[in-house]
């Protein structure tokens, strides 16, 4: 990882081969191999993100949320960790997890508690208000089902560092 000038990044174990780009804040989150994490991601304590992920500019990750391996999240994409936020006093963190080859279409909002299947793919500028069945791909607000897509190629490491491009 190289040394970066404007960003906030502590308590974080980056694994090898992920690209951490500058103006990031992250803190007591794990990030797995081969992951991307762009500018201006804000990533708090014990997330964790797994290996071959992509995450696009400006996503916001609360404690809470699990991301699994190979997901993509687009620009902008909000995830949160309490149904009933207040300003002040108790809360109830709701915990999030998006399954192995997901993606998440820029934009979007993922409301706390939910679960978004494996290789679910979520349209853009969609609210996310319950569980995501695999393969399912979701548009709107609220999210609702219009289709289903194929099930990835297994892909090994190797494949999906070509894929995800080591340069861009
Ligand atoms: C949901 C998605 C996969 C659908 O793509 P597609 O299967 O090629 O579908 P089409 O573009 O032909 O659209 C089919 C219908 O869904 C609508 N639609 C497409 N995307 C939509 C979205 N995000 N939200 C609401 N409606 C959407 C279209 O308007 C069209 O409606 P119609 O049948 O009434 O004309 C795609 O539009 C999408 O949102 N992809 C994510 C893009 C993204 O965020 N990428 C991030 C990388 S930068």
């Amino acid at each position: 990882m190289k040394p970066t000038r404007y960003s906030i990044i502590k308590n974080t174990k980056v694994a090898r081969n992920s690209r951490i780009y500058d103006q990031v804040n992250l803190y007591g989150c794990k990030i797995g191999k081969n992951t991307k994490v762009d500018a201006f991601v804000y990533i708090e304590e014990k997330v964790t993100i797994g290996d071959n992920c992509k995450i696009r500019p400006f996503v916001f990750i609360p404690t809470g949320v699990v991301i699994e391996d190979n997901v993509f999240i687009g620009p902008n994409v909000t995830f949160t960790n309490d149904k009933h936020p207040r300003s002040h006093g108790d809360w109830t963190l709701l915990n999030t997890r998006v399954r192995k080859f997901a993606s998440i279409g820029a934009g979007s909002t993922i409301n706390p508690g939910v679960e978004i299947g494996e290789n679910a793919l979520v349209g853009s500028g969609s609210v996310v208000t319950k569980n995501i069945p695999a393969n399912a791909i979701v548009v709107g607000v609220p999210a609702r089902v219009v289709g289903y897509r194929d099930p990835p190629a297994e892909m090994d490491d190797t494949q999906v560092q070509k894929r995800s491009g080591r340069r861009r």
